[in-house]
């Protein structure tokens, strides 16, 4: 019989400091209503100094873990998302691993800027249909503020803090339907944030750098081949969609994707307003707002999405 990859929890964790657009426009040559017009953002989370990746992740994972009512022993891989890792090594999923007192199966990271929930949700469902993994835990986790040039305008404004988790567990009724990742490595110059130390300049700082305007272009042009390729590989409709997940970069970009789906935004789960842009951690957030507050039903189909630095892009169809 075909397993499938049920979603059996969720969970999610947003720092207490509220960042405001007129906070910034303090700062920088910029206004509320500048941003809000162009991005739909009016606020974003920061991390306090005390909170790490993996701090931010525990919490979204047990709040994941309490939902679906298992013990966190009964997990046997931990995928973790991540950007703004707390070390280079060890992974922040071993850290996570650590820190939910889980002593057995295998936990890693995966590097795929804003699309890595969608990589993780790719993972994890390939390792329940095989056998190889019953229980996977997939963390989106970012501290993004810290890799923020707070004197650019181009991108100060966009990014926040936060962690989203979800529980898949190998199961007879349906769930993950499929998922379609992909990436081309030539938009390198488009959107980056560099490692200076390990190039050899030990006392630089890395800071995220972007054309936003080109990459907006790709991203709505991408995401836009992102929903044929899922709805052709189901046999599916548009109208068959029930909820839509958007990453949470641009109001802009998730409404010319609900556009191409023929989709009302009241059917499109958006948190950029307060929350930003998270990276690996927004569609997960998103998804776990809309599951808690009732929105998201069970039986529903719901099509998360993607797109970020590489570029990384890609979907995963969910009967929740
Ligand atoms: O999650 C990973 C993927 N990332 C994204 O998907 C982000 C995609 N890009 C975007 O969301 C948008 O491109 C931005 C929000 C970053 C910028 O919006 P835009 O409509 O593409 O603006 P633009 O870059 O074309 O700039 C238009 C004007 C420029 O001025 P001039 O040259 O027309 O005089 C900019 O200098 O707006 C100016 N500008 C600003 N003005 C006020 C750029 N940033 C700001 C700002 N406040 N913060």
């Amino acid at each position: 019989m075909t397993q499938y990859a049920k979603v059996i929890g969720t969970g999610g964790y947003l720092p207490e400091e509220i960042r405001t657009n007129e906070h910034i426009s303090e700062k920088v040559d910029t206004s509320d209503t500048w941003i809000f017009e162009r991005t739909g953002i009016k606020s974003r989370r920061i991390a306090a100094k005390h909170e790490t990746t993996s701090s931010m992740a525990e919490v979204a994972a047990r709040q994941a873990i309490e939902m679906a009512g298992i013990a966190a022993d009964d997990i046997d891989l931990i995928i973790v998302a991540t950007g703004t890792p707390e070390n280079v090594y060890p992974g922040t999923g071993c850290v996570l691993q650590h820190r939910l007192g889980i002593k057995k199966g295998v936990a890693f990271d995966i590097q795929a800027a804003c699309s890595g929930s969608i990589f993780g949700l790719d993972i994890a469902n390939n390792y329940i249909k095989s056998g190889a993994a019953k229980t996977v835990l997939v963390v989106g986790t970012e501290i993004n503020s810290r890799i923020t040039d707070w004197t650019d305008r181009g991108t100060c404004i966009l990014f926040g803090d936060g962690a989203g988790a979800v529980l898949l567990q190998a199961s007879d009724e349906q769930g993950i339907l499929s998922t379609h990742i992909h990436s081309d490595g030539q938009y390198e110059d488009l959107l980056n944030c560099p490692n200076p130390q390990a190039m050899g300049d030990a006392d630089g700082v890395g800071y995220i750098s972007m054309k936003g305007n080109e990459v907006f272009k790709v991203a709505v042009n991408t995401l836009g081949r992102i929903v044929d390729e899922t709805l052709a590989a189901n046999n599916m409709q548009k109208s068959d969609i029930d909820w839509l997940v958007p990453h949470q970069a641009n109001i802009r970009i998730i409404a010319a994707t609900a556009k191409k789906l023929k989709m009302s935004m009241d059917h499109v789960v958006v948190t950029v307003e307060e929350q930003g842009n998270t990276s690996s951690a927004s569609v997960l957030l998103a998804f776990n707002e809309a599951v808690r507050d009732g929105r998201i039903q069970r039986g529903q189909t719901v099509l998360l999405e993607a797109f970020g630095a590489g570029f990384t892009w890609g979907s995963a169809l969910i009967r929740y």
